[in-house]
């Protein structure tokens, strides 16, 4: 069965951007010109999941409204005659038929996930994390697509960070050997095992969970079963675990994809604003302007040069 589902978990509070979080949820925080959910909306979209499902909480009414047509706004620019600005805020209503869900308490990532149950019913899904933002013209969850189209079983995104940030992710074992077909853009493994965010000198490897999963739905059972972890929340991390180790018997394979393109963290205040200058800069109708002011204001010293008169 092919997958059409993609869940976005969006219920978490943002508390590393306070105080700009306090009434705003961090999904909508601008990366460039668009919140950074519209991207990640998009991505589901463009790999042609068209049935997105947010996980939210009661304080993220902004985000479910984003996805809305705004009708007093559409009525004002038409009258206006702004079709540019007209276009772009219904594209976003366009983007995919977006439902959402609401997370009741803060649990974790794996409870997040046992929410969606209900609207996924039984098929595999795409889960995809608004804290990681992965280029347009990186294919990453098509090729995971692919790959569950061909192993079955569930697809985790991995990609290889420095060995110092191993804590900061759902951490894998995998067998040596890549299992693609020659062609892929990225290698596939078989993943036997995984922890959550392990210590540094207990990681079994660098490869690290980035936020893309295509999961089968058996995983809502696992997560059922899936007691507090990492934190006392129930991670998603921990069933996968389990349908690695149920592995060949159960049918229910752990694949892992990985990635080695272009992968823009904005859950950190300094990786967001080294994502929102990098995009800003490629965008046309914007880096024009930005970079060469970049470069002349890097030249001259950034915050070491005197500021002048
Ligand atoms: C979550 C997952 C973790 C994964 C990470 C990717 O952690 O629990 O396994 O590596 O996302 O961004 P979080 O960043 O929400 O703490």
């Amino acid at each position: 069965m092919s997958v059409k589902k993609a869940v976005i978990p969006a219920a978490g509070l943002g508390t590393r951007f306070l105080p700009a979080t306090k009434s705003l949820p961090k999904e909508m925080l601008p990366v460039v010109d668009r919140p950074a959910i519209e991207y990640v909306v998009e991505e589901a979209s463009r790999a042609g999941l068209r049935d997105v499902l947010l996980v939210t909480s009661r304080t993220k009414k902004a985000v479910e409204d984003h996805f809305d047509r705004e009708a007093e706004l559409e009525a004002a620019l038409e009258r206006k005659g702004d079709t540019t600005r007209l276009g772009r805020i219904r594209a976003s209503a366009e983007l995919a038929e977006v439902h959402s869900v609401r997370q009741q308490a803060p649990r974790g990532l794996g409870h997040a996930v046992l929410c969606a149950a209900g609207h996924v019913g039984d098929e595999p899904f795409a889960v995809l994390l608004g804290d990681d933002l992965i280029d347009e013209r990186d294919p990453l969850l098509v090729e995971m697509l692919a790959v569950r189209e061909r192993f079955g079983g569930s697809v985790v995104g991995l990609m290889e960070v420095p060995e110092d940030l191993v804590s900061l992710y759902g951490v894998a074992t995998v067998d040596p050997t890549a299992v693609g077909p020659a062609g892929e853009r990225y290698q596939t493994v078989r993943i036997r095992d995984l922890v959550e965010k392990p210590p540094v000198d207990e990681a079994p490897s660098n490869l690290a969970i980035i936020g893309r999963y295509v999961l089968s739905p058996a995983v809502f059972d696992v997560l059922r079963q899936t007691p507090p972890g990492r934190g006392n929340e129930i991670q998603l991390t921990d069933a996968l675990r389990t349908l690695a180790h149920l592995g060949d018997d159960a049918g229910e394979p752990v694949h892992g994809v990985v990635f080695t393109g272009r992968r823009y963290d904005t859950g950190d205040r300094v990786d967001y604003l080294k994502a929102v200058i990098r995009l800003a800069c490629e965008r046309p109708d914007i880096g024009g302007e930005l970079y060469p002011w970049l470069e002349e204001y890097v030249s001259a010293g950034g915050p070491k040069a005197d500021p002048g008169p």
